[in-house]
């Protein structure tokens, strides 16, 4: 695990975006996964800069995204299909066919999540996983209490999450019951993994997630026994963190694990 603290939201993502691009160049047609939230949103800007002012080419890649909540049709402006178009798919060359959200609306959801696992093995398994990191250590969907060896399924939103999420909606009543999400089993079978935080409300679950005991209490943990995962945080996110010295970020501080 390579952690990367960096000095604010900005810097994260730029420096997210240059692997992003890196392994983009070097593999043209790589299978990149992808997450939605308000963390990634200044990772796919840069990209969009990247490729609008670098030529930076997507005309090859195939995306899956990690969740979608369920009952919700992509023109739905909660929908994280929505969000993805809006904040990605739209600004640049990828092929409508090659993008992967996973379908709130199927009739035979356990069919569909199958499908999308074996989609995923088709095109030779995700390259380079892209995530952020709920307060609880919730990745995707998964909250805490998740199985680690879980794969592609429905899952109960938690009362806490549906609270967290009501914002985006006209109320909690609003909020899906259920979502489609990756599994943390499926998530780890990428070959590699870039876990993004920002602000001191994600402080203790990075501190958790590096550095606690690995548990199912917080799934974001697992990525303790990922082979290849950088954690990209600001200042703040990292702030909790052993092995940090003050004003560690000035000089982009990367702690090797
Ligand atoms: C989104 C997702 C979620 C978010 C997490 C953090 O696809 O899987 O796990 O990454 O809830 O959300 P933000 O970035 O909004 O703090």
């Amino acid at each position: 695990m390579l952690v990367i603290v960096k000095k604010n939201y900005d810097e994260i993502s730029k420096e997210a975006a240059q692997i992003v691009a890196d392994r983009l160049r070097r593999k043209p047609n790589m299978v990149l996964g992808l997450a939605t939230g308000s963390t990634p949103l200044g990772l796919y800007k840069e990209l969009i800069r990247i490729h609008k002012k670098e030529g930076l080419d997507f005309s090859k890649v195939t995306t899956f995204n990690l969740d979608e909540y369920v009952g919700l049709p992509p023109t739905h402006r909660q929908s994280y299909n929505y969000f993805m178009y809006q904040n990605l798919f739209k600004h640049i060359n990828i092929p409508q066919h090659a993008i992967h959200v996973p379908d709130g609306m199927a009739h035979d959801i356990d069919g569909f999540c199958d499908w999308y696992e074996q989609e995923m093995q088709r095109f030779g398994g995700i390259d380079l996983q892209v995530l952020g990191i709920g307060a609880n250590g919730h990745v995707a969907f998964n909250e805490p209490g998740s199985s680690l060896g879980s794969r592609t399924r429905v899952k109960t939103l938690t009362q806490e999450t549906r609270q967290n999420n009501a914002r985006f909606f006209k109320g909690k009543e609003e909020v899906p019951r259920y979502a489609i999400t990756m599994g943390i089993g499926t998530i780890m079978d990428a070959k590699e993994l870039i876990m993004l935080a920002t602000g001191s409300g994600k402080a203790d679950a990075i501190k958790a997630a590096a550095e606690g005991p690995l548990t199912s209490q917080c799934p974001a943990s697992v990525v303790q026994l990922h082979r290849k995962t950088f954690v990209i945080v600001d200042k703040e996110a990292g702030a909790k963190l052993t092995g940090l010295y003050p004003g560690s970020w000035k000089s982009s501080f990367t702690l090797a694990r």
